[in-house]
């Protein structure tokens, strides 16, 4: 027997949300209600076939018309337990779907293949939702055009019970409230494409004082970082990994290999070549569909207003010393 837990179930993860409770409680119930009713009804299923089995010499069956009670029992029964499902499902139901007035808004834009989100302070993270502890947070979804046209996406975080999906030219939200520490997993599930299944991030909870610290902190590099391995960690963070081979045990084939890339004279799409240089790579982050290498699909979604200048130089520096 399994029952609702906040570290998780064998059937369902940890709860980290004021919602996930509920869910998972109303969830045991249609279960175990399902479990008894199935051991009920084939138990006696069973029952019934042996001891009235056809046996030579035993009595001729009595046809039986109907039995009133047993008739009012079997509808009337279900039928309530059938409400109860029903409203308690709603009742969870406009609970998830009515984000608290006061719930601080964050932006998500789903894009193939990553998940980027941005804070009412305009900042901005890739990959990873960081969130106060015991704050409403009403998440505004949206799937970002790209040159490779419009998917649809959906953002799950099933330790806070909650899922959502990402459209194209279309607003939709979903809201939760974090009560407990840590990092818990959020997955793409709808599938987009060739990056659907490495379209992941992680949602931080972490202390109100701390998160505010963290979003101050998105405004400038960290300190005392050589600005090539602040680039390595942002080129994982940003998910250029999931397309860009940087390591020769990645194996990422749908944009250009970026070992050796840094000089090396590239052919375009249009016919002609570039030398890539810190200009042409600068481009090619903000704005991929400018000079795309012969060969590739123009996929890359724009990073046009996303990425800070810092940032911008970081990953380039980055570059610089993948070397052959
Ligand atoms: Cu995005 Cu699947």
């Amino acid at each position: 027997m399994t029952m609702p837990s906040a570290d998780g179930t064998i059937f369902l993860p940890p709860q980290a949300s004021t919602v996930a409770v509920e869910v998972d409680t109303i969830f045991y119930f249609i279960y175990y209600l399902c479990l008894l009713f199935f051991l009920l009804l084939g138990g006696s299923a069973l029952y019934f076939l042996l001891k009235y089995r056809r046996r030579e010499g035993g009595p001729e069956p009595v046809p039986i018309s109907h039995n009133t009670a047993l008739e009012l029992a079997w509808s009337i029964i279900p039928l309530i337990l059938l409400v109860i499902m029903f409203a308690w499902g709603v009742k969870a139901f406009l609970n998830l779907s009515v984000a608290p007035r006061d719930a601080m808004e964050i932006h998500a834009y789903a894009r193939r293949w990553l998940w980027e989100f941005e804070y009412p302070d305009g900042n901005k993270s890739i990959g990873e939702l960081r969130v106060p502890l015991g704050r409403p947070v009403k998440i505004i979804l949206l799937s970002q055009g790209d040159p490779g046209g419009n998917v649809i996406h959906s953002l799950f975080i099933p330790a806070f019970r909650v899922k959502a999906d990402a459209l194209p030219n279309r607003y939709n939200t979903l809201w939760f409230q974090a009560t407990r520490l840590g990092e818990f997993q959020i997955f793409c599930t709808e599938y987009c494409g060739a990056g659907h299944s490495d379209m992941l991030a992680k949602v931080v909870v972490m202390e109100p004082d701390g998160f505010k610290k963290w979003l101050d902190g998105l405004n400038r590099p960290p300190e005392g970082m050589p600005l090539a391995k602040v680039g390595e960690e942002l080129f994982t963070k940003f998910a250029c990994v999931t397309c860009h081979k940087n390591r020769a045990d990645n194996a990422a084939v749908i944009g250009p290999s970026l070992i050796g890339a840094f000089g090396r004279t590239e052919g375009l799409a249009d016919g002609s070549s570039v030398v890539i240089d810190e200009n042409y790579l600068r481009e090619s982050i903000l704005q991929p569909a400018a000079k795309v290498v012969k060969g590739y699909q123009p996929v890359m979604p724009p990073f046009q207003g996303t990425l800070k200048d810092w940032q911008v130089t970081a990953l380039i520096e980055y570059i610089k010393t993948l070397k052959q």
